[in-house]
């Protein structure tokens, strides 16, 4: 069984656009979760947490995650929140390598200032909702990454070659 490639991290981190470019770059298939969901419900995830509430919105994620302990080599870019359900982490990790894409809550403000996808940063200060999301989901990131690569100063590239040495190490270990 080929290991999946999971990044997790929080909303605005840059999991897509990592996912994209290493998937591209490995020619493996690519799931962005968020996507995925929006595209079987027929409805943004802004759409779903107001028209059918936060819940169903997790029930789907948990119903993505089962399917990933499969494995089968994929690139995916998990929810930020996806992590906060102990199933969820068994399942993405029984089929895959974790990485945690750790960005200062600073980064992330300003990546997002002019985004209004997110609905649980759809609050007047953005910035301190950011910060109290993170502390406390930061020990959901921790317990549950193979790998982290602070990614707050690096470019899309740079975090790809890491993950890239990362996985050529692992594989060398699998052939042995
Ligand atoms: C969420 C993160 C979002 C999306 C939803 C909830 C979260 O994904 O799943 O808005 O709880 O952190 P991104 O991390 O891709 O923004």
């Amino acid at each position: 069984m080929k290991k999946n490639i999971v990044l997790v991290g929080f909303m605005g981190s840059g999991k897509t656009s990592v996912g994209k470019r290493l998937s591209m770059t490995i020619r493996r298939e690519f799931i962005d979760m968020d996507d995925f969901i929006e595209k079987r419900e027929g409805m943004t995830v802004n759409e779903i947490f107001s028209q059918k509430g936060e819940p169903y919105f997790r029930g789907l994620e948990r119903e993505l995650c089962t399917r990933f302990a499969a494995g089968g080599g994929k690139v995916i870019a998990t929810g930020g929140g996806v992590i906060k359900d102990s199933g969820n982490v068994e399942n993405l990790k029984k089929g895959g390598i974790i990485f945690y894409l750790k960005c200062t809550p600073e980064k992330i403000a300003d990546n997002l200032k002019y985004d209004n996808t997110r609905p649980l940063l759809a609050v007047e200060d953005k910035t301190a909702k950011i910060i109290e999301m993170m502390r406390e989901r930061e020990p959901f990131y921790n317990a549950c990454r193979d790998v982290e690569i602070d990614v707050s100063n690096k470019e899309i590239d740079q975090t790809v070659s890491e993950i890239l040495e990362y996985m050529k190490n692992i594989n060398t270990e699998e052939e042995k």
